[in-house]
């Protein structure tokens, strides 16, 4: 097994705001976002869940984005969430504060943070942060919502555990070796949401720096304003989701996982004219002890292992030190390729 190696603190990613080259890319619509239905994905029929599975190996590969339908949700128990996140967000600031710490790994993190729009102007948001697996935390305030988060997390992590056995398949490695090499039962689960205020100059907005997640999948949904974007083609999309679809992104830990087969999503959140918009991120990645590294069932000597192993815990500390623009994150663990003579 991979040993897992210390990074050296010059090497962390940047901190603070963070202008990057994604910045210039163009911004298009673009309706050919692949759509992933996940009851064909569960299907008992064969031929459909193989068709599914198959979709879902292309969406990873090309996209590392995808929208997801017939995933079981229920709206009355996402409707809930933002119900309860409008009146967190609500509060004032320094009684959400008050709520949760600061360091990185305290169970509950509120407060406020700033991002910046193209002129250079910091702007507040409001946001909470939840670790809420392997143990779940989340705060008592506002009152009566707490079971409802419970039951959303527990959702979403049963549809990504689906889906990453599907990725498996569409590799060619057994349906459970993803949970398996990931120790997924008690994989690391985080509850994100963002409060981006209305945006007086839509055409100066931007949102949090464009990034990769941290974990495995995200699944990301929010307010019925949509102000995600992602990276395809060197061009920004808009992803237009079909009502009560879930967007879901490929994250660091999978490509590590497929050895850069399956890539990482660049995305980012922004403002909206003249509307409050509130995002609901949910990121699941493996156990925090476990060393991730490239599936030896992927790799051979035309394709060697691309990134070093580093635990979850020491990948996450390191991702949410800083605000490492792109994939500076995913840089730090990438083995430079062998020039050929
Ligand atoms: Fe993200």
């Amino acid at each position: 097994m991979a040993a897992a190696i210390a990074i050296p603190r010059e090497l962390k990613p940047e901190s603070g705001l963070v202008k990057s080259s994604y910045d210039n890319f163009e911004i298009t619509e673009d309706y050919s976002v692949p759509i992933i239905d996940f009851s064909l994905l569960t299907s008992s029929n064969p031929e459909e869940r193989s068709k599914a599975i198959t979709e879902l190996g292309m969406a990873c590969e090309k996209w590392g984005f995808f929208l997801l339908i017939n995933h079981g949700v229920p709206e009355s128990l996402r409707k809930s969430i933002l119900e309860w996140l409008e009146q967190l967000f609500n509060m004032p600031k320094e009684e959400l504060g008050k709520l949760g710490g600061n360091h990185v790994m305290d169970p509950v993190r509120c407060g406020a943070r700033y991002f910046r729009n193209r002129s250079g102007e910091p702007t507040e948001m409001g946001y909470i942060k939840l670790i809420v697996h392997p143990e779940f935390s989340c705060p008592d305030k506002p009152a009566d919502y707490r079971d409802s988060v419970f039951e959303y997390c527990k959702r979403v992590r049963e549809i990504i555990a689906e889906l990453l056995k599907g990725v498996s398949e569409s590799l060619g490695l057994e349906p459970d070796y993803i949970s398996k090499a990931t120790d997924l039962d008690s994989g690391f689960q985080r509850f994100v949401s963002q409060c981006y205020p209305p945006c007086p100059k839509p055409e100066l907005a931007h949102g949090i720096t464009p990034h990769s997640d941290h974990s495995l999948m995200t699944i990301v949904t929010d307010n019925g304003i949509n102000g995600t974007q992602t990276v395809h083609n060197g061009k920004w999309v808009n992803p237009c989701p079909p009502s009560g679809a879930l967007m879901v992104n490929t994250c660091d830990q999978l490509e590590i996982l497929t050895n850069g087969k399956y890539r990482s999503n660049i995305h980012r959140g922004f403002q909206v004219a003249n509307t409050k918009r509130i995002s609901v991120v949910s990121t699941v990645g493996p156990s925090l002890d476990k060393i991730i590294v490239p599936a030896p069932g992927l790799l051979d000597e035309s394709h060697p292992p691309a990134y070093v192993g580093l635990t979850m815990r020491e990948y996450y500390e390191l991702h949410q030190s800083g605000n490492p623009a792109g994939k500076a994150m995913l840089d730090l663990v990438r083995i430079a390729k062998k020039e050929t003579a």
